[in-house]
């Protein structure tokens, strides 16, 4: 068989490419770029240089294929992406296996992604061409890359599940079923939910570490009391500090409060949880406080920083060692380069810029601004993309 694989140089692609050639089958790996596709992709692959744009690349190849592995990266548009991708299979006749999400997630009121692959999973059974869909649950290689940064850094895991396992899937297991279903059409019209064999928890991931590299590594559990303490800073904090400046400037009649919240409170990001929390806690405050001041001459806002270089984050992201080709994964970067190159303008963000918004809720010229927080992310958070 023929088979068109897309997303193929990603973490899971390469898998899906290698278990086709395993079983004999001719290889067309959509890729954007040939030296990346060069490195981590095995020889016998028949690359197509291209990207979900090239609809006139796609169409031929498509044409030509009995089957495509439908695979977009994370982000807002990956559900346009991918309906736009089945339309022009469709239009082939060429069977479409598609990879969703974390199967408990995929409903319509799930969190964005799964709710995207939710609609395309439906926009694919109606398309009129043979399908079949493929659940896994979150990618080892995902976890295990995110865990390596804190462990090397660190010696350290945040578990933010308790004493719950997690079903992790090897992404070579889900290359392989991959593979079975695009070489099989009495698999079609179905769903696979694919999860890993066991479900262990982050003590046993972490004793697993350990036993594997010899580094002794500590799963951190949360505290009650560094709950107190991240929570208490953000929450009693902002609270009491803005209590006692709004009485200041209602007896002047004038005045602008600029708190401090943080993207993590509106972006998931893996071990963030207590952040989130206090942080959400004072974007919301924010919003109260702004409204109830707003007829005493006060205005109440907020700025939430994204990645923002200072002083810290350039120590502990350039002391990091590089990642090594087995990390596999692009995803939290090797170097503080790597990490700036992921975020949407490519870069870290300036302490002054963040600053600079901080004198615009203060000046005038923000006088008919109130209850608002702004997000000084340059447009986005590379966390989105993973
Ligand atoms: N991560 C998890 O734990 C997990 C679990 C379950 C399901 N999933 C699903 O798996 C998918 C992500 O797979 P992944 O983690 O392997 O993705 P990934 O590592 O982010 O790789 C994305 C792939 O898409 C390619 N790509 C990006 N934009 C493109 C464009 N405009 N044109 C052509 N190719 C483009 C990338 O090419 P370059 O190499 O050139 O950048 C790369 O090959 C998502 O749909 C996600 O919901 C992920």
């Amino acid at each position: 068989m023929r088979i068109l694989v897309t997303g193929s140089t990603g973490k899971l692609g390469p898998h899906v490419v290698t278990a086709l050639l395993r079983r004999g089958q001719i290889v067309r790996a959509l890729v954007r770029d040939g030296g990346r596709a060069a490195a981590v992709l095995p020889p016998d692959v028949e690359p197509v240089i291209g990207t979900f744009e090239d609809t006139d690349v796609l169409r031929d190849e498509l044409d030509a294929a009995d089957a495509v592995f439908l695979l977009t990266p994370h982000g807002p548009t990956m559900a346009d992406t991918q309906n736009g991708l089945i339309d022009l299979a469709a239009k082939s006749g060429t069977r479409v296996i598609k990879v969703s999400g974390t199967s408990a997630g995929i409903r319509p009121d799930g969190p964005d992604a799964c709710r995207q692959h939710y609609d395309t999973e439906r926009y694919l059974a109606a398309a009129g061409v043979p399908w079949a869909v493929l659940r896994p649950n979150g990618f080892m290689q995902t976890l295990l890359v995110a865990m390596a940064a804190t462990v090397r850094e660190r010696g350290v895991i945040a578990n933010p599940l308790g004493a719950a396992g997690i079903s992790l899937v090897d992404c070579a297991d889900v290359g392989d079923a991959a593979a079975a279903v695009l070489t099989d059409p009495t698999l079609e019209g179905r769903t696979y939910v694919l999860t890993g064999p066991t479900a262990p928890t982050y003590a046993q991931i972490a004793a697993a570490i350990q036993a594997e590299t010899g580094t002794p590594v500590t799963v951190l559990d949360v505290t009650p009391e560094q709950w107190d303490q991240v929570v208490g800073v953000n929450l009693r904090g902002t609270f009491f500090c803005c209590q006692a400046a709004l009485k200041a400037m209602y007896g002047q009649k004038s005045g602008a409060i600029v708190n401090m919240s943080a993207d993590a409170a509106f972006f998931p990001v893996h071990g963030f949880a207590v952040q989130a929390a206090g942080k959400g806690g004072v974007a919301l405050m924010t919003r109260t406080f702004g409204l109830e001041a707003a007829r005493r001459g006060v205005r109440v806002n907020a700025v939430s920083p994204g990645n923002v270089i200072v002083q810290h984050t350039g120590a502990s992201w350039a002391e990091r060692p590089p990642l090594k080709p087995e990390d596999n994964a692009p995803s939290p970067a090797g170097s503080i380069e790597e990490l700036a190159a992921q975020m949407a303008p490519g870069r870290f963000i300036e302490a002054e810029e963040v600053a600079n918004v901080f004198v615009f809720f203060s000046s005038d010229a923000a006088s008919g601004i109130s209850g608002q927080t702004i997000s000084v992310n340059g447009g986005g958070y590379y966390a989105m993309q993973l």
